[in-house]
């Protein structure tokens, strides 16, 4: 069997100053909101025994839920672990927990808030870990560009569907316009189900997703997709544009999986003959159309799992999940799409002390970072996340 140490290479620092680690703070962000109460330093050496005895004292009061793109040290006290999908039925599964500890971002913290029960309490560690994608499409935005088509005449003939990646008050824009919330693992099927209720779809705020899935998975011409820019007039479309189209794609991306390029892509297959390229569907649709499997975290997880022994792989998604598939699967040769390193830094944000932090206040009686969604835009979002959750 090979020995991973001479097939996993760690990618180079990246050039960006991207907040690595979460270190340091960031004041013209919401990455620079500082932490309430006293975190342990990361140098203590008895964190992992603190978590541990803070998870067993609050027993079945607790059910923490990881991210993929989490950290080795806190994904490690995950009661279980999952794509943003599976993350939601689980919340929504879990009706005698007390308190959630949500170890991933904010957006999926809300999701998780809307689909438990009143008297529960999810818990982000930290609240710096925020989505940039989802800070691209803000409600007053969205609200102008649907009057736009209001005056258009052409909401009758709209679904709007928003990625899960996406704050509360879009999933309630979508809920009370009839939409749907849809994953990386669903949005085929989010997508062939509003067909049948319009002819045309709206979609938030993922422009990668949305293209990536409707010219790759559902047939679409590329010029059956306009992008809608909210930084101009009329997003930068004509009426004639608007009305044309199929898909009207919101102008947001991932900033993490939007470092992969097309010359990744084509530098790994001269490097490394027969290497299988996988990567998930929020790059750009460039290097999607040109890597042999796409797909959520989840099925990249699956894919490597039941990849043959001996195989080579060039996955373009996060650093923490390749490294960790990566060491967790020594007789394949499985390496990072990139050159240089790709972290989300703000799942990166939800770190050790972070966690026993959170832990130990809800030991000593207080409960720390609720997230928190209002009745009513609660109650709108649960609409379009049950409409997800029912879809065939
Ligand atoms: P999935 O885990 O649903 O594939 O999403 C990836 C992601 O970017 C989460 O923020
Ligand atoms: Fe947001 Fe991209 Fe990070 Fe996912 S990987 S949380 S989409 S910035």
């Amino acid at each position: 069997m090979a020995d991973v140490t001479s097939t996993w290479t760690e990618p180079s620092n990246t050039p960006l100053s991207l907040l690595l680690l979460g270190k340091g703070t960031d004041p013209a962000s919401e990455r620079g909101v500082d932490c309430p109460g006293d975190l342990p330093a990361p140098s203590d050496p008895d964190l992992v025994a603190r978590a541990t005895a803070a998870k067993a004292a609050l027993g079945d009061r607790v059910f923490v839920l990881g991210h993929h793109y989490q950290r080795d040290e806190v994904i490690q006290f995950a009661d279980v672990t999952g794509d943003s999908f599976k993350l939601a039925q689980q919340a929504a599964a879990r009706p005698d927990a007390e308190f959630i500890v949500f170890c991933g971002v904010h957006f999926m913290a809300e999701s998780a808030d809307i689909l438990t029960k009143p008297d529960q309490k999810v818990i982000l560690p930290d609240l710096a870990a925020g989505c940039s994608m989802a800070d691209m499409a803000v409600l007053g935005q969205v609200e102008t560009a649907w009057e736009h088509f209001q005056d258009l005449g052409i909401t009758d003939q709209i679904v709007p569907v928003t990625y899960m990646n996406s704050s509360a008050d879009i999933k309630g824009f979508v809920g009370r316009n009839k939409g749907v919330v849809c994953t990386s693992s669903n949005a085929k099927r989010a997508l062939d189900w509003s067909f049948e209720q319009g002819s045309k779809v709206f979609f938030l705020p993922d422009q990668h997703l949305g293209r990536n899935t409707a010219v790759l998975e559902m047939g679409f011409d590329l010029d059956d997709c306009v992008l809608y820019d909210p930084h101009k007039p009329h997003g930068g479309l004509t009426g004639e544009q608007l009305t044309d189209a199929r898909m009207i794609l919101w102008r947001g991306h991932c900033s993490v999986h939007g470092r992969f390029t097309l010359d990744s892509v084509r530098e790994v297959r001269e490097r490394v003959p027969g290497v299988n390229v996988l990567v998930h569907p929020e790059c750009r649709h460039d290097v999607v159309k040109a890597a042999d499997y796409v797909g959520s975290t989840e099925y990249i997880i699956k894919a490597l799992d039941a990849a043959p022994s001996g195989s080579a792989w060039a996955v373009g998604t996060e650093l923490n999940l390749v490294r960790r598939l990566a060491l967790a699967h020594p007789d394949k040769q499985i390496m990072f799409l990139d050159r240089t390193v790709c972290y989300c830094s703000t799942m990166n944000r939800i770190d050790l002390p972070h966690l026993v932090w959170a832990l130990e206040e809800l030991v000593a009686g207080r409960v720390p970072n609720v997230i928190t969604v209002d009745e009513k835009t609660a109650h709108e979002a649960r609409v379009a996340l049950d409409q997800m959750l029912a879809l065939p």
